[in-house]
């Protein structure tokens, strides 16, 4: 293994990536940004459209816009998200609220298309807001969740999960399974195939909660044959902080679904203001109140860069990227007591690595006071992102060493 600089240097030079770098506000050329699965960088575009939104749209037509584009918006950056990031076609992606209130609308639907059914399954080790919202839709629904994996408060397991897994809780009482298409601590990608099949085979839905997954490896909801999906815009989408999330529904599912939070935004006609609801066709009415027009064209900006790049390019490059990672974290950093907590198979691990060690959080401060930025896990994890238009090997190179220069400069850790 070649620890060099120089190698990194190399590798930069040979990425056909690299170009897209230019098309991101880089204010500051030295800080090390490997927080890109929580916060994309901005890309170049966003401010002069989201300038335009603000000053022509609603400065000078003001409520015309919503006539003139506005209404429209969260269908059709859905339309490009899904195209380019989620093998939809169009008419099944919508963008609107966040992850938390689009997993629950989409729980609380697919419960609702299994009436006689009462338990929700999810993960004993997923994201907070799905575990949470799992256990309440079942609550609300008299039924009960019903949980997968081990009970962990420390490092998430690396393994992968696989059907089998999530077979031995299956049973004929699931409504719903809501899973994590890659695992937010790991970035373990999950067998989507194998536990869909098995999700159907007990006649229950199955929800893949998409934030780490979408823009960081290649998806195929469709060949998944999942029933519905969520996923955030502010991770490698650089939808922007607080950016609306989206809604993934099977077109088998559209004209039977059913939103929880029946707001006017998703009713069949809006300007109608009609004693009772009645849903719009398809995905829209998934929709809830007024989306906010500035921040869908921020995600449309974002988006359209990943659409540019084309996701088998970045696969390919957050693949390599994260294998650098892995192999400089082996050569410089597992004889200080760092380990990894990702998979090590690259074919199973998504956009992120994770090292652990027990000073994680005193080394993640320390690495920010050096400009290198990356994301502290709980209680031990060191999540190093790595997004593939914005992170060079350099980067990887630069915070693996500044990981090294923190541990042999104080034997007392
Ligand atoms: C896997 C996963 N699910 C859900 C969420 C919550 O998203 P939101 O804050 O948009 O509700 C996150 C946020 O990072 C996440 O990583």
């Amino acid at each position: 293994m070649d620890v060099t600089r120089e190698f990194a240097q190399g590798l930069d030079a040979a990425d056909p990536l690299a170009g897209f770098r230019e098309r991101f506000e880089i204010p500051d050329p030295a800080l090390v940004y490997l927080d890109g699965n929580s916060l994309g960088r901005l890309p170049a575009g966003t401010a002069p459209r989201v300038e335009q939104v603000v000053r022509a749209e609603w400065g000078e037509r003001l409520i015309r816009s919503w006539s003139e584009g506005w209404l429209e918006l969260p269908l059709e950056v859905g339309d490009r998200l899904g195209a380019a990031l989620l093998g939809a076609g169009p008419g099944e992606t919508v963008v609107c609220d966040n992850v938390t209130v689009n997993t629950y609308k989409v729980l609380r639907a697919a419960v609702s298309m299994r009436p006689d059914r009462g338990t929700v399954v999810a993960h004993r080790g997923d994201f907070p807001t799905d575990r949470y919202v799992a256990a309440e839709v079942a609550r609300t629904r008299g039924g009960h969740a019903a949980w997968i994996g081990p009970l962990v408060s420390g490092t998430a397991p690396t393994e992968p999960l696989t059907a089998p897994e999530v077979a031995s809780v299956l049973h004929d009482d699931v409504a719903v399974v809501l899973l994590s298409a890659v695992d937010y601590r790991s970035a373990a990608i999950a067998d989507l195939v194998g536990i869909t099949r098995a999700v159907h085979d007990v006649g229950a839905l199955m929800v893949w909660d998409c934030s780490h997954a979408a823009g960081a490896i290649p998806l195929d909801l469709h060949a998944v044959d999942a029933d519905f999906a969520v996923g955030c815009s502010y991770k490698y989408l650089n939808g922007g902080p607080g950016a609306p999330a989206w809604i993934w529904a099977a077109p088998r599912h559209h004209d039977v679904m059913a939103n929880p939070i029946p707001g006017w935004m998703g009713h069949a006609d809006v300007f109608a203001m009609a004693p009772a609801y009645e849903p719009a066709p398809g995905v829209r009415r998934f929709l809830t109140g007024t989306p906010s027009a500035i921040a869908l064209a921020a995600v449309d900006e974002g988006v359209a860069l990943l659409a540019e790049a084309g996701v088998p390019a970045m696969r390919a490059k957050s693949s390599a990227l994260t294998s650098y990672a892995v192999d400089l974290s082996d050569a410089l950093l597992a004889d200080l007591g760092v380990g990894l907590a990702s998979p090590r198979d690259p074919a199973w691990r998504a956009g992120h690595v994770t090292l652990v060690h027990p000073d994680a959080v005193a080394l993640t401060e320390a690495l920010i006071a050096r400009g290198v930025v990356p994301d502290f896990r709980h209680p031990d994890g060191i999540r190093l992102g790595l997004a593939p238009l914005t992170t060079r090997f350099v980067d990887v190179h630069d915070g693996v060493a500044a990981i090294r220069d923190l541990l042999t400069a104080d034997d007392g850790r």
